[in-house]
């Protein structure tokens, strides 16, 4: 049996224990096969040298944790610019947000040049490597200047927008090669698959070799969807410990009268706050019985803060919600619950159950883990609604849930009324046949699904370099 080599930027870390579906599905999928997982530390050095970064080595149960440290000035280029400031915008669909700073290409290459040598002594020659996200697309091609010939597949948590957006990158022709280094890439929806697909034909005359397979710069890549999902073993082993049950019956017995309404959401631009906060003031405007018996609970994690992006929405979320807050509340209820705090992971199922309706309506998402942690955690005798975008990942997989399209605010609010109001067998229903697909493509089926398309594919199949 080959052993796994798991790359990413961000691994599960017990002080952050919100650090986005990412890490968890990663450390769930690792817990199960062992291996060697290896990525930043979460550390900024301040007096350490770009390019540069120690490598530490520890032993968590069956799988071997290798972290660098970055420097200041490789943070602020790789993750914060290049990564957060460029490519994070524009696969959400927001060249809007997109600032397409020169010198921070020279970073995002440094730190995968980085990461490439440090990682390559640790390699044994049958290893299979998965990297993963966007901040490392240029890895297999650093690697395999370096000489690497194991199988190396890359899967890609984030949404591909369609090829006129991506060809306003200025190294967008430097990405695709980068890709073309891969023997398998996976993206999370038929969506992405398509728009990539288009992306290197238009822009690189990519031919289709067959149902999988494109060939371009003289490289041939396996592309596919596999859509990412949970443990939902885990996730009900988390929903029936204390922590959560409690959670659950403190909220339970505060909001007896009242309904809950929940969102869960790193305080991100893509996942549609500022929206949803509106739809929900537009519901208690047009359906005025709302008022004094809903309110709306919303967590929204402290993310990437130092990109000015973020700080504006955090800015323009504290206006909108106090907005509601002095418009409707009363000495005896508010309306809106706004929390910038990251909440412990073990109280989330708690909190899922007791609402009546999970609002999940991001702008533009990859997958959106969070819906399907919503439908899992709920009592199948009761179950709540889930309101999930049309544009999130998941909407390909969760028919059952209300889509709703997040730039409609009017009919997001009709929305919400009609999940207020769902009789309980077909809550039950939609509840059950969810569930059932949930469960069927959790985390352990997509891992064997990419993981065997990558054991098919020809070792070192791309002959093509990124630098
Ligand atoms: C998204 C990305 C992940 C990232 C996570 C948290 O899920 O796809 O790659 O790890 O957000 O963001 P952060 O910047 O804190 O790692």
């Amino acid at each position: 049996m080959s052993r796994l080599v798991v790359v990413s930027n961000r691994l599960a870390d017990p002080r952050r224990p919100a650090a986005g579906g990412l890490a968890v599905a990663l450390g769930e999928t690792l817990n199960r096969t062992g291996g060697l997982w290896f990525g930043w530390s979460g550390t900024v050095d301040p007096g350490g040298t770009p390019g540069e970064g120690a490598l530490q080595v520890r032993q968590a149960g069956a799988v071997t944790l290798a972290t660098v440290d970055l420097c200041r000035e490789d943070h602020a280029s790789y993750y914060l610019g290049y990564s957060n400031s460029v490519l994070w915008p524009v696969f959400h669909y927001r060249l809007d947000l997109a600032d397409f700073h020169t010198a921070d290409i020279d970073g995002y290459r440094r730190v995968n040049r980085l990461f490439a040598r440090r990682l390559r002594p640790l390699l044994r020659d049958d290893d299979v490597l998965w990297v993963h996200d966007y901040h490392l697309i240029p890895l297999a091609a650093e690697l395999r200047a370096l000489g690497c010939r194991q199988r190396i597949g890359f899967f890609l948590h984030i949404p591909v927008p369609p090829p006129p957006l991506l060809a306003a990158i200025p190294q967008h022709e430097w990405l695709m090669r980068a890709f073309l280094a891969y023997d398998l890439l996976g993206l999370q929806s038929e969506t992405d698959v398509g728009h990539f697909t288009q992306w290197l034909g238009t822009e690189a005359g990519a031919k289709r070799l067959d149902a999988q397979h494109l060939r371009a710069f003289g490289a041939t890549v396996r592309v596919g969807a596999f859509p990412i999902g949970i443990d939902v073993d885990e996730f009900e082993r988390l929903g029936h410990a204390a922590e959560a049950m409690d959670t659950f019956h403190a909220l339970r017995d505060e909001y007896s009268r009242r309904r809950l309404l929940l969102g869960i959401d790193r305080l991100d631009y893509s996942k549609g706050i500022p929206q949803r906060v509106r739809a929900f003031r537009e519901l208690l405007q047009r359906y005025p019985e709302n008022r004094h018996s809903a309110t709306l609970v919303m967590i929204a994690s402290p993310s990437r803060d130092s990109v000015h992006a973020y700080a504006d929405l955090r800015h323009e979320l504290e206006g909108l919600c106090g907005a509601i807050n002095g418009d409707y509340g009363d000495l005896d209820w508010m309306p809106l619950r706004y929390i910038h705090r990251t909440v412990s992971r073990r109280r989330v199922p708690g909190l899922c159950r007791a609402s009546a309706v999970g609002l999940v309506t991001p702008l533009r998402d990859g997958m959106n883990l969070v819906a399907k942690e919503y439908v899992a955690a709920q009592d199948p005798e009761d179950p709540g609604v889930l309101v999930l975008s049309r544009f999130a990942g998941a909407a390909e997989q969760l028919h059952e849930a209300l889509l709703v399209n997040p730039y409609d605010v009017q009919g997001m609010a009709a929305t919400i009324q009609a999940a207020l109001h769902m009789p309980l067998a077909e809550r039950q229903r939609r509840h059950r046949q969810l569930m059932a697909r949930i469960r069927a493509q959790d985390v352990h089926w997509w891992r064997r699904g990419f993981l065997d398309a990558l054991d098919q594919c020809e070792p070192a199949s791309a002959s093509t370099s990124a630098s």
